[in-house]
């Protein structure tokens, strides 16, 4: 079979590379790709937009592409799926008015609380003046979160009532963009974070090992949100106790309220959750596709050739599928980034060692990276992640620091401590 990847991320390296592992896999064309899909043997980049359907559909039916993996939110929010569904093809990844779980927050938020699934008090405005007298009734911190796709940046955990309105008059001011047309205003919650990716062909959710991010660019979790810095997996805040309540709580009553709604989800169904002081899961968002960088952890501890699960979530089979087996040990995953990131960077800088950490057992992904003139160069703001795999957390981190201090280009930045919250345990 030959399978088409859709993104340009790491998550999609990770995709393409993981597919490849499948006896089945012919081939991998990754859309557009980045320098790291370029180079993996047995994939090859085609260069066209995430957006240019018809161009993806084309190609698809003319390279008897077996089956479509869509990686980013942008083309699902979009209506990829459908377009390629009219065309005959087979996709993993929502149709638009199941992407609306993450493209819509109000959306996403209705459907939990049609479907009793736990998570913050919120109230949605379609204007500044409403916000901003709901607001002065409400104690601080509070969250402001613009309705539609805001690339990660349109939460605000604000610490005053003044941050929260400030922030409520950028969104009505355009700072998002269409996006920021409505507000939620939402309940602060506390607890620690995880994320649980689950699969599911809209009868049938299958959780995969549950992950943890680490969203902001600075160490000890400060500075700004970004994409995410780094990850680990399994959690072990995600105990199995836990991840019992989760599937029960989360993740059967969200496919069961999208099927009574009449929305045939197939794809990934992405749960961030605060898990509260007193053990809870509650849902802070959910997202209609694989996270980035917890792909890039939970990936390679997957025995399950990922082409047989991926299909038979899209040809809604999953119930028939044996249970998901994965590899014994732990993994994590440091991020590069190109410095001023998640703010203004530049592009174009050569990056040299990258065999030299493959060499030191670690899986290189590449994000923002391309070949220009036989070199490979930095091109984004995420430039790589490197994963290692190892009996204990402390050995899995080590490897991968290791292994990532082989690594160099100019303006280099990573963080220095991914998985502080799990080094003293194993
Ligand atoms: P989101 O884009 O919805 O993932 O939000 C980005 C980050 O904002 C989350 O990872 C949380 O750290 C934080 N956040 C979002 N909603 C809440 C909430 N209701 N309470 C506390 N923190 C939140
Ligand atoms: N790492 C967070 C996300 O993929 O949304």
């Amino acid at each position: 079979m030959k399978v088409l990847v859709v993104g340009n991320g790491g998550r999609e390296h990770a995709l393409a590379w993981k597919l490849l592992q499948s006896s089945r896999v012919q081939e991998v064309v990754c859309v557009p790709g980045n320098g790291g899909t370029a180079t993996l043997p047995g994939c090859r980049n085609l260069p066209l937009s995430v957006t240019d359907f018809e161009g993806i559909g084309r190609f698809a039916l003319v390279n008897n592409i077996g089956l479509i993996v869509v990686g980013p939110e942008v083309p699902l929010a979009a209506g990829i799926t459908d377009y390629l569904h009219e065309q005959g093809l087979t996709v993993f990844g929502p149709t638009q008015v199941g992407a609306q779980i993450e493209s819509s927050k109000t959306w996403a938020k209705h459907l939990m609380q049609t479907a009793g699934i736990p998570t913050a008090q919120a109230a949605a405005f379609d204007s500044a003046s409403e916000a901003i007298a709901y607001l002065h009734q409400q104690t601080a911190p509070i969250v402001i979160k613009a309705d539609g796709l805001a690339a990660g940046k349109g939460v605000t955990v604000a610490a005053t009532l003044e941050e929260a309105q400030a922030a409520i008059e950028s969104a009505f001011a355009g700072e998002f963009g269409a996006a920021g047309n409505r507000v939620l205003i939402e309940e602060c919650l506390t607890g620690q974070e995880a994320s649980v990716l689950a699969v599911t062909d809209g009868i049938t959710i299958r959780p995969l090992l549950p992950a943890q991010d680490h969203k902001r660019i600075g160490d000890g979790d400060t500075g700004a949100n970004t994409g995410g810095m780094g990850a680990y997996a399994p959690a072990p805040l995600v105990t199995p106790a836990l991840m019992e309540r989760i599937q029960r709580e989360v993740l059967e009553p969200a496919i069961a309220t999208l099927r009574q709604q009449g929305i045939d989800y197939r794809g990934v169904l992405y749960a961030g959750l605060m898990i509260t002081p007193e053990g809870n899961p509650k849902v802070i968002e959910f997202n209609c596709r694989f996270g980035d960088p917890e792909t890039q952890v939970v990936l390679p501890l997957l025995e399950t050739p990922l082409d047989q699960l991926l299909m038979a979530c899209a040809q809604q089979k999953l119930e028939q599928l044996p249970p998901l087996q994965w590899k014994s040990g732990v993994a994590a995953c440091v991020v590069a980034a190109a410095g001023g990131y998640p703010g203004a960077y530049q592009k174009g800088f050569p990056i040299t060692g990258i065999e030299a950490a493959q060499a030191a057992e670690a899986i290189v992904f590449h994000a923002g990276t391309k070949i220009k003139a036989e070199t490979l160069v930095t091109d984004g703001g995420r430039v790589l992640g490197v994963t290692a795999i190892a009996d204990d957390f402390k050995g899995a981190i080590a490897q991968a620091y290791e292994a990532m201090g082989l690594i160099q280009f100019e303006s280099m930045y990573y963080r220095r401590d991914i998985g502080h919250q799990v080094l003293h345990q194993s």
